[in-house]
């Protein structure tokens, strides 16, 4: 598997912590790779899934105490990945290439965050993208997703900063097939990410009164696969965290987290099932982008002047190296 340094190096979410239940073994799927994720105590461990003893899958065994027992020949790892016991034998100690490849693996906002790579200050958490409204109580939040796209993570970013799409797609939940022009809008690319300013796009609803009226948003792309934006709405904001799992080059999952500071009483079945809509309308487009990865060529499509995020996203992806995902 060809996987650029830049994809392998970063922290991707693999799973939502509430839909890992106690003493199970839950397999996932990042960058075309098998994986499995376990807990002992307050630890999650993300562990390639293979025993090493004859390539059994470790997702297929069970949790025994502190350690993971293979389903073949009951093979006990710690959470270390190191075997401690081999069941055939009373006395010998397994040796100590008995072990599991291990990956790095944290727990922030909800997620369980998975890095692929080895270098220290790649594996550094505070690489994880920051998510600005998670410490504040004044916010509501609530996790929607995983959302499957049979398509490149990276198409799915894109669309996620697109607004010129929203009267078509979204005419009547996100936009107005009445209301279509796109004004201009800032792009900053620094050397940690792109900032989108000011895109200005007519919503159906925004103040919650069933008047039509323009919203600011305002964009900012940490990651290549984790965005966020903010929009003032009916006096408050609401902010959304975007993060992308990468399964196959040409697969992924998207997780949003919805933030807003207003809005108490709406009932969250109804916020859920807006966004439900809405990435659902999304998700059959994205699908039938050809070619399903993301041509990285600034030639290979035409662009309209609207489309300065995304030719800003990738510029950007290119001069990082990202090449899984794309073409
Ligand atoms: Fe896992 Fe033999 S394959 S114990
Ligand atoms: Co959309």
């Amino acid at each position: 598997m060809n996987i650029d340094p830049i994809l392998k190096n970063d922290w991707h979410p693999v799973a939502a912590v509430r839909d890992l239940p106690d003493e199970t073994i839950t397999p996932v799927r990042l960058l075309g790779e098998e994986l499995l994720l376990w807990q002992s105590g307050d630890r999650i461990m993300a562990w390639q899934d293979i025993c090493p003893h004859r390539g059994a899958r470790l997702s297929l065994g069970k949790v025994c105490g502190n350690t993971l027992v293979c389903p073949y020949h009951g093979l006990a790892y710690n959470p270390e990945g190191q075997c401690v016991l081999i069941p055939a034998y009373s006395t010998p100690k397994p040796p100590p290439n008995m072990r599991v490849k291990a990956y790095s693996c944290v727990e922030r906002y909800g997620l369980v965050w998975v890095n692929l790579g080895e270098t220290e200050t790649a594996l550094s958490s505070d690489k994880i993208p920051p998510f600005l409204e998670w410490e504040d109580a004044n916010f509501r939040k609530f996790l929607c997703g995983p959302f499957r796209y049979q398509s490149s993570g990276l198409r799915a970013m894109e669309n996620f900063i697109d607004v010129s799409h929203f009267p078509f797609v979204h005419d009547g939940f996100l936009g107005d097939v009445n209301h279509t022009k796109v004004s201009t809008y800032e792009v900053t690319t620094d050397a940690e990410g792109i900032s989108l300013n000011n895109l200005k796009v007519w919503q159906p609803d925004p103040d919650g009164t069933g008047i039509g009226g323009e919203v600011t948003y305002n964009y900012r792309i940490w990651r290549p696969l984790t965005a966020s934006f903010a929009k003032a709405a009916q006096g408050g904001k609401l902010g959304l965290f975007f993060t992308i799992t990468p399964l196959e080059e040409e697969m992924c999952l998207g997780w949003m987290w919805i933030a807003m500071n207003y809005g108490q009483d709406i009932p969250e079945e109804d916020l859920r099932q807006f966004q439900e809509t809405v990435v659902q309308q999304d998700i059959p487009i994205v699908e039938s982008q050809r070619p399903k990865r993301l041509p990285l060529d600034l030639t290979a499509e035409v662009h309209l002047a609207c489309d300065q995020s995304a030719i800003a996203y990738r510029k950007w992806l290119k001069r990082l190296g990202v090449t899984y995902g794309t073409v």
